[in-house]
């Protein structure tokens, strides 16, 4: 079995993580609270590999373990996008939220675990399951042993609890001997692990918990939200994907540029606003809608992920000021902003342009579709029914954001956001054929 080392003050998060690399990916999670002791821990036992909270209280924990990571050769996984070094190629960084499938899957890679090999792995009548897994659960999810080793006799076991039973007083009495492993039949460990995440993930999510014990405590954010959104794990991973991109760009740009550097560094600051999250999810559907229609290519689907990475970036002040408002139409129509604030939203497209203008890595004409975004050939203003007077990329993010904004108002409502009904409001509101063309093909997107 591999050993992983594990940083991290929250016990669910433990719990969680314990239990599943145990069942999926056959690997022993050991656990630290302390960052301070961590460093004692990796230089005295043999792991295969580290995993850290990004943060634990006020201490960057991904920062402070990356020399010895590298030193000792084992990777590194972060959890959480809040350390210095989230989200650099020196570590792998997941998301700090519930989904366990994104750490599964790169504890796995890095641990060199196929599915195959956890298919083939031989398990015995019965497996280990970690005491503490059973905290909280009332009543025994499956029948429960005790392993009795006695020296020179074969391994005996003898049932602690049967299926259903209340957990009694017998569990205190293991946690005082020191016994962190009881055991359930082999065939049942799916099921429980399964059963056991679920239960945990219901007490993350309850609302009377202390604020420190929510997982929300951890990180919440972009992910967490991105998660709840759609309705499989590969869209969410690939929107994830996405703003890992868009993260980058953006990095880039704060290394040279420093004028905008506030503007972005706030965006990115708050990954679950609108104004952040609305770029993304455009940038997931404009890919989509490129790779269906016919000139579409890959060079259009690099300039389209730029444009929109930055294409609001002057709205930043104004959406920061105005936390109740969302959609960019509404801005327009608030009778909250002040004359200043409607002047830099009528120009937003026409400045993010000519700010693009003068970056060095910016990819040719992005400058252009950003200042048509809206459908104005100047950047002035919002085109109520706009014509074939902009760039063909600009009515691909024009149709994306449209898509998006009904997307994301049927999820404010409540409800599952039906594809082909958007696309009939869509139809409705753009008369111009090439607009209606594209529209039709986000009748078949999965989000
Ligand atoms: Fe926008
Ligand atoms: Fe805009």
């Amino acid at each position: 079995m591999k050993r992983a080392l594990f940083l991290s003050d929250n016990e669910f998060i433990n719990d969680l993580y314990t239990v599943n690399l145990s069942t999926y990916v056959d690997t022993d999670l050991e656990i630290e609270t302390d960052p301070h002791k961590i460093e004692e821990r990796i230089l005295t036992g043999s792991f295969d590999l580290l995993v850290t909270l990004s943060m634990i209280g006020e201490i960057d924990a991904g920062k402070s373990l990356i020399e010895i990571s590298q030193k000792k050769n084992l990777p590194l996984i972060i959890i959480g996008e809040k350390s210095e070094v989230s989200n650099t190629p020196d570590v792998v960084t997941i998301p700090g939220n519930l989904n366990i499938q994104f750490f599964l899957r790169s504890a796995a890679k890095l641990l060199g675990v196929t599915a195959q090999d956890m298919a083939n792995k031989e398990v015995g009548e019965y497996y280990p399951m970690a005491l503490k897994v059973l905290i909280g659960l009332t009543e025994a999810p499956c029948d429960v042993f005790y392993k009795i080793s006695k020296p020179g006799q074969k391994e005996e076991f003898s049932l602690v609890w049967s299926k259903g039973q209340p957990i009694d007083k017998k569990f205190d009495k293991f946690k005082d001997l020191k016994i962190f492993s009881l055991f359930i039949p082999s065939s049942e460990r799916l099921s429980i692990t399964n059963l056991v995440t679920t239960k945990i993930s219901q007490k993350v999510k309850d609302k009377n918990l202390s604020q420190g014990d929510r997982l929300e405590a951890v990180e919440s954010g972009f992910e967490l939200m991105a998660q709840s959104l759609f309705s499989t794990e590969e869209i969410a991973e690939e929107v994830l994907e996405i703003s890992n991109q868009c993260v980058e760009a953006i990095g880039e740009v704060l290394e040279v540029d420093s004028t905008l550097g506030e503007l972005l560094q706030s965006m990115l600051n708050n990954k679950s606003r609108f104004i952040y999250m609305h770029s993304v999810l455009t940038t997931y559907v404009c890919h989509y809608l490129l790779k269906k229609i016919a000139w579409g290519s890959k060079e259009h689907i690099e300039k389209v992920s730029y444009v929109l990475f930055f294409h609001d970036m002057f709205l930043v002040p104004v959406y920061n000021d105005h936390a109740d408002i969302k959609y960019e139409e509404d801005l327009i129509f608030s009778p909250d902003l002040n004359d200043a604030e409607k002047d830099i939203i009528i120009n937003h497209a026409k400045e993010a342009g000519n700010a693009l203008k003068s970056l060095p890595k910016c990819p040719l004409g992005v400058d252009t579709i950003t200042t048509q975004h809206h459908g104005a050939t100047n950047g002035i203003g919002f085109a109520m029914d706009p014509g074939d007077d902009v760039s063909p990329l600009a009515k691909v993010i024009l149709i994306g954001e449209a898509f998006v904004d009904e997307f994301l108002k049927a999820r404010d409502e409540g409800l599952e956001p039906n594809c082909k009904k958007i696309v009939s409001d869509l139809l409705e509101r753009y008369t111009n054929k090439s607009y209606q063309k594209m529209s039709k093909h986000l009748e078949t997107i999965k989000l």
